[in-house]
C-alpha cells in the first residue's frame, strides 16, 4: 500500500533542509473535515529559517507540489498547506490492498520478533465475577488481538489473585461452617456467604482474624488440608470464571496467578536483602520509597508471610527470564495506580533496566444506571448476569424486528453480547461512564448493533448483487463524494490500529469503525448500488465488500463478532 503520509514526508524534506524527516512526520496533521484535504503540514516551524512569514512560507510549497502526480490538488490556507490526495490513485491502493489480503487488510509485521505480555481479567478467586470486572477483561482481550494483528508475539495471561490472607479466611471459615455439597452447587455465591460471615464474626471476635493469618500462614508453608482446601476452591471459581470467558470468546495463554509466584519469592526476597533495599520496620520487611514520594513497598509481614506487592515483583521479574518481553502491560484499575508505580519503582531499584518496559494501562469506573455497582449498597451485579439479560433483550428485538431469522439465539449471543463489549470500548479508557441498557442496546446510532447491522445490511447486498472478488472492476467509477468518503476511512483504518496500539486505545478503532457505518449508510441511502449497468454494479460492489471486511476486522479486534444477518 502506498502510504501517503511519507510520501508527503519526503516531499517535505526535499524542499525544507532544516529539518529531518523525524521532525517532520509528527508535524502533519489530519485535517477535521477533507474540505481542508487529506493532509496537512503548518508552515509555521518554518518562519525562522525561511525569514518568510509562515502564509508565504505555505503559499510557496503549495506551488512546489502542486505537480506532484500523488495529489489531486495541493492548497494553501493560512500558514497550512492541504494536501488532497489524488483519487483513483486512492481507490487504487485501497482495493488492491483490500483484495490482495482480504481479512487480513490492516494488519502489519511490525511486532515481528516482539513478545507483548498482556495481562488482563485477573480476578480474585472465591469472590464474584462481577460488572466492575469487565472493563480490564474486554480492553485487555482487544489490546492482545491488536498487538497479534500487528504481527507482534502477544501473550494473554490471567494473573488470578488466588493467593492472600483472604485465603487464610476462606479456609477457616469453611472448616468452621463450610458444607462441601451446597459449596459445589453454587460455588461463588456460597464462597461469598462464608467470606461475609467471617468478617461480620471477626468484627465481633478479633481473635478469629489471627485464625485466619494462620491457616494462610499454613498454606504458605505448605500444609496438606490448606493446600488441597485451597486447590478445590480455586479449582471451582476457575470453572465460574470460565464460563464468562467462553461467553466472550476470551482465552488465555496462561494462567499464572499469584499463588504460581509462592516459590518463586525467596529468592527475590533475598535478591532486595542482598541489593541493600531492604528495610526493617516494626517486624516486617519494606523497601523504602520515601525519596521518590510514596508509601514504603511491603515486602514482607512481621509473621513472615508474603504480600501482593513482593508478588508483582516476583512475577515481572520471572516474565522477563521466561518470555524476554519487548514490553509487559497491566490493564487494571486506575485504582491500583500507587500500586503499580511503587513496585515498578523497586524493580528500577533493583537496577534492572527493562522496569519501564512494565507498563501500567489504567482504567476508569463503570456503575450502573441505578448506582447498583457503589459497595455501599452492597449488591453485587454478576457480569454474568449482565451478559445474560443482554442477550434476553436482544432476543426481543429481534423477535419484534426480524422474526424469520435463521439461528435466532445464536445472533442474539453475537449481538447482546457485542453490545455490551462495545459500549466498553467506545470510550478513552480512562473516563469513568454510566453504563446504559437503553444506549448498549439500541440499533441506532454509535453501538454495537448498529455496526454490525451495516456489517449485515452489506452482506446482503453482495449476496443479493452476486458479488466476486474475481471480478476486475474499473476504479475510477468511484468517485462521488460519498465513495470517496468511505475509501478515505478505510484507507486510514491502518492508521488507526497502529494509533491504537500504540496508545493502548482500543477506542480508536470502535470511533472509526462507527464513522465508516455512518459513511456506508449515507452513501447506501444515496445511491443505487445493485445497479443495470454492470460495470457501475461491480465497481460499487466492490466498496460494499470492503466496508464489510473493515467492519468485520475492526469488530473481531474489540472482540466482538459480526452476524453474516441479523
Ligand atoms: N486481582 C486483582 C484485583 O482483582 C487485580 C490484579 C492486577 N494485576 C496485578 N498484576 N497486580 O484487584
Amino acid at each position: 500500500m502506498i502510504d501517503f503520509k511519507e510520501e508527503i514526508v519526503g516531499l517535505i524534506k526535499r524542499e525544507v533542509e532544516c529539518l529531518s524527516k523525524d521532525e517532520i512526520r509528527p508535524l502533519i496533521e489530519l485535517p477535521p473535515s477533507y474540505e481542508m484535504g487529506d493532509y496537512a503540514f503548518p508552515a509555521f516551524r518554518l518562519a525562522k529559517e525561511f525569514r518568510k512569514s509562515p502564509n508565504l512560507i505555505a503559499q510557496e510549497l503549495a506551488d512546489k507540489f502542486s505537480n506532484e502526480e500523488i495529489f489531486e490538488k495541493v492548497e494553501s490556507a493560512g500558514a497550512y498547506v492541504n494536501f488532497f490526495i489524488d483519487k483513483e490513485r486512492l481507490v487504487k491502493t485501497v482495493f488492491d490492498a483490500i483484495i490482495d489480503k482480504g481479512d487480513d487488510y490492516g494488519s502489519s509485521n511490525i511486532g515481528k520478533g516482539k513478545t507483548v505480555i498482556v495481562e488482563f481479567s485477573s480476578p480474585n478467586i472465591a469472590k464474584p465475577f462481577h460488572i466492575g470486572h469487565i472493563r480490564t477483561t474486554v480492553i485487555g482481550n482487544s489490546l492482545y488481538k491488536i498487538y497479534k494483528f500487528l504481527g507482534f508475539n502477544a501473550i494473554a495471561i490471567n494473573h488470578l489473585g488466588d493467593y492472600g490472607t483472604q485465603f487464610g479466611m476462606l479456609i477457616f471459615a469453611y472448616k468452621k461452617w463450610g458444607n462441601k455439597e451446597i459449596i459445589e452447587k453454587d460455588p461463588i455465591n456460597e464462597l461469598l456467604k462464608l467470606y461475609v460471615r467471617f468478617n461480620s464474626e471477626a468484627d465481633e471476635n478479633p481473635e478469629l482474624r489471627e485464625e485466619a493469618r494462620y491457616w494462610f500462614k499454613e498454606l504458605e508453608d505448605g500444609n496438606k488440608e490448606a493446600v488441597d482446601l485451597w486447590k478445590w476452591i480455586r479449582e471451582i471459581s476457575l470453572k465460574e470464571f470460565e464460563r464468562v470467558y467462553n461467553m466472550l470468546n476470551i482465552k488465555f495463554d496462561s494462567y499464572a496467578g499469584e499463588s504460581f509466584y509462592s516459590d518463586k519469592m525467596d529468592r527475590v526476597v533475598q535478591e532486595l536483602e542482598d541489593k541493600g533495599l531492604l528495610k526493617e520496620s516494626d517486624g516486617a520487611y519494606i523497601v523504602d520509597l520515601e525519596p521518590y514520594g510514596m508509601p514504603p513497598a511491603l515486602i514482607k509481614k512481621s509473621d513472615g508471610s508474603t504480600l501482593y506487592t513482593t508478588r508483582d515483583i516476583t512475577a515481572a521479574i520471572y516474565r522477563k527470564e521466561k518470555y524476554d518481553f519487548y514490553k509487559n502491560l497491566y490493564v487494571v484499575a486506575s485504582q491500583q495506580n500507587l500500586h503499580f508505580k511503587s513496585w515498578i519503582k523497586v524493580i528500577e531499584l533493583m537496577g534492572y533496566e527493562w522496569a519501564n518496559d512494565c507498563v501500567h494501562i489504567p482504567f476508569g469506573m463503570v456503575s450502573l444506571e441505578d448506582g447498583t455497582l457503589s459497595t455501599r449498597k452492597g449488591r453485587v451485579v454478576f457480569l454474568e448476569d449482565v451478559l445474560n439479560t443482554a442477550v434476553d433483550k436482544t432476543l426481543e428485538i429481534i423477535e419484534e424486528r426480524n422474526p424469520d431469522l435463521a439461528n435466532k439465539e445464536k445472533v442474539a449471543k453475537q449481538v447482546g453480547i457485542g453490545a455490551v463489549v462495545f459500549q466498553e470500548l467506545f470510550n478513552q479508557r480512562i473516563k469513568d461512564y454510566v453504563f446504559s441498557w437503553d444506549r448498549t442496546l439500541s440499533f441506532e446510532g454509535e453501538t454495537g448493533p448498529y455496526v454490525q447491522y451495516t456489517h449485515a445490511r452489506c452482506n446482503s447486498l453482495l449476496e443479493k448483487g452476486k458479488f466476486n472478488i474475481d471480478n476486475k472492476v474499473d476504479y475510477s467509477l468511484l468517485k462521488t463524494d460519498d465513495e470517496i468518503n468511505i475509501i478515505r476511512l478505510l484507507y486510514n483504518f491502518n492508521r488507526v490500529v497502529i494509533d491504537s496500539m500504540e496508545k493502548n486505545e482500543p477506542y480508536f478503532i470502535t470511533r472509526h469503525i462507527v464513522e465508516i457505518a455512518k459513511s456506508f449508510n449515507k452513501f447506501y441511502n444515496s445511491t443505487p448500488i445493485i445497479v443495470e449497468n454492470e460495470e457501475l454494479k461491480k465497481a460499487r460492489l466492490l466498496l460494499v465488500y470492503g466496508t464489510k471486511t473493515v467492519i468485520k476486522t475492526g469488530l473481531g479486534l474489540l472482540g466482538i463478532e459480526a452476524p453474516q444477518k441479523m
